[in-house]
């Protein structure tokens, strides 16, 4: 595990981006893992401004995202279709036939989740997995549980998760009580992992999952057992570390 420490939220996201750059430079047609929520935006930003400036072309990656809200439609701002849209694929030239996420609405959540594992096996696995944190610990919708889950799955969100989303919605009553998401097989499985984390109020969940065991009640707890970990965090994020 490596640990980069940056001076806030703007420095987070400039040194997050400059690594999902070099992947790009690195490898053309390398398959990205991309995350949702308020954190990723600003290193969203930053690669848009990269790739509007020439210095980066998405022409051959490809992408798959962590997860995506059950039973909510693609078109809801606040689905994570929607969100990727808004903040990346709308701006920059990642081919629209290679970017991948969950259908939240096919009922059969059997048969989405398999096939979602079947999308990821065929493009050769994730390069690069990027990471956000929940405040309990859970990465992409991995909430804690008695056991690792390795594929795509289909989870309860819980109350914390709910209420901590409500702010993207006009009511707790419109977050969705479902979620598709990759495993933690899935994303352990990736030959790098890119966490990014900001602010204090992160700054107990990034003790527990990094510095104390690891068990599946903190879920990111097991991203200390990749090879290929670097977290990328703000001082206030690793203020009590
Ligand atoms: C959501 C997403 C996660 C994300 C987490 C933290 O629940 N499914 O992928 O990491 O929220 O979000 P934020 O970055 O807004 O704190």
């Amino acid at each position: 595990m490596r640990i980069i420490r940056t001076k806030n939220y703007e420095d987070m996201s400039r040194k997050a981006a400059a690594i999902i750059a070099a992947q790009v430079i690195h490898k053309p047609d390398c398959v990205l893992g991309l995350a949702t929520g308020g954190t990723p935006v600003g290193t969203y930003k930053n690669l848009v401004a990269w790739y509007n400036a020439g210095d980066l072309d998405f022409a051959e990656v490809k992408t798959v995202n962590l997860d995506e809200y059950r039973n909510l439609p693609r078109e809801h701002q606040e689905s994570y279709w929607s969100f990727m849209h808004r903040n990346l694929f709308d701006h920059v030239n990642i081919p629209a036939d290679k970017i991948n996420l969950p259908n939240g609405n096919n009922q059969d959540a059997e048969a989405e989740c398999a096939a979602y594992d079947a999308v990821i096996a065929s493009l050769g696995g994730v390069d690069l997995q990027l990471l956000g944190i929940g405040h309990d610990g859970h990465i992409g919708f991995n909430e804690p549980s008695d056991a690792f889950d390795l594929g795509t799955h289909c989870v309860d969100l819980t109350d914390e998760t709910i209420e901590a989303n409500k702010r993207f919605f006009n009511s707790k009553d419109e977050v969705p009580r479902q979620a598709y998401t990759m495993g933690t097989g899935t994303i352990m499985n990736a030959r790098k992992v890119l966490m990014i984390v900001s602010g204090k109020d992160k700054a107990e969940i990034v003790k527990k999952a990094f510095f104390g065991p690891v068990t599946p009640q903190v879920p990111a707890s097991i991203l200390q057992m990749h090879p290929n970990f670097v977290l990328v965090a703000d001082e206030d994020a690793l203020s009590l570390v």
